[in-house]
């Protein structure tokens, strides 16, 4: 498939986008300072926190998994059975994940969580971190997957 090239410019902080590259759902988060602050602190209870799988592109074998730690830019398909996880971007109660849900996705299939960063949680079916596609900036706003 040919690279999808994407404008973010009005994708604003704490929205998605999903766009379709190679019949796969994309999504672009771009996250604020407190999506960003949830990224710390929930490192022990994750499969991989620092994506050192050796699938994962080097640019996403970092917390944010990300070239530019403002945008999200994951395959939105579990890494268990290929299910779409849901956005459960609300903290805590709001989300109805439980207190101590710092945001992020839940996959409806069997119940495998994933962080802002598409990082999976431990004690989940799904073994690994949402995948990152390739991926480069043109300019601040606009991106290129593929
Ligand atoms: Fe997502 Fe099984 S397909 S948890």
């Amino acid at each position: 498939g040919a690279p999808v090239e994407v404008d973010i410019g009005k994708l604003a902080p704490g929205d998605m986008m999903t766009v379709e590259w190679r019949g796969k759902p994309v999504w672009i988060l771009h996250r604020t300072d407190a999506m960003l602050a949830s990224l710390e602190g929930n490192e022990a209870d994750l499969v991989d926190p620092a994506s050192a799988h050796p699938m994962q592109p080097a640019y996403a074998q970092n917390r944010h998994r990300a070239i530019n730690p403002r945008y999200l830019v994951a395959v939105g398909i579990c890494t268990h059975l290929g299910c779409s996880p849901s956005e459960k971007f609300g903290a805590g109660a709001a989300s109805g994940l439980g207190a101590d849900w710092p945001g992020g996705f839940l996959c409806p299939c069997h119940g495998s969580t994933f962080d802002l960063a598409g990082r999976v949680y431990l004690h989940k079916p799904a073994p690994d971190n949402l995948e990152v596609p390739p991926h480069k900036y043109l300019s601040d706003t606009r991106l290129i997957i593929g």
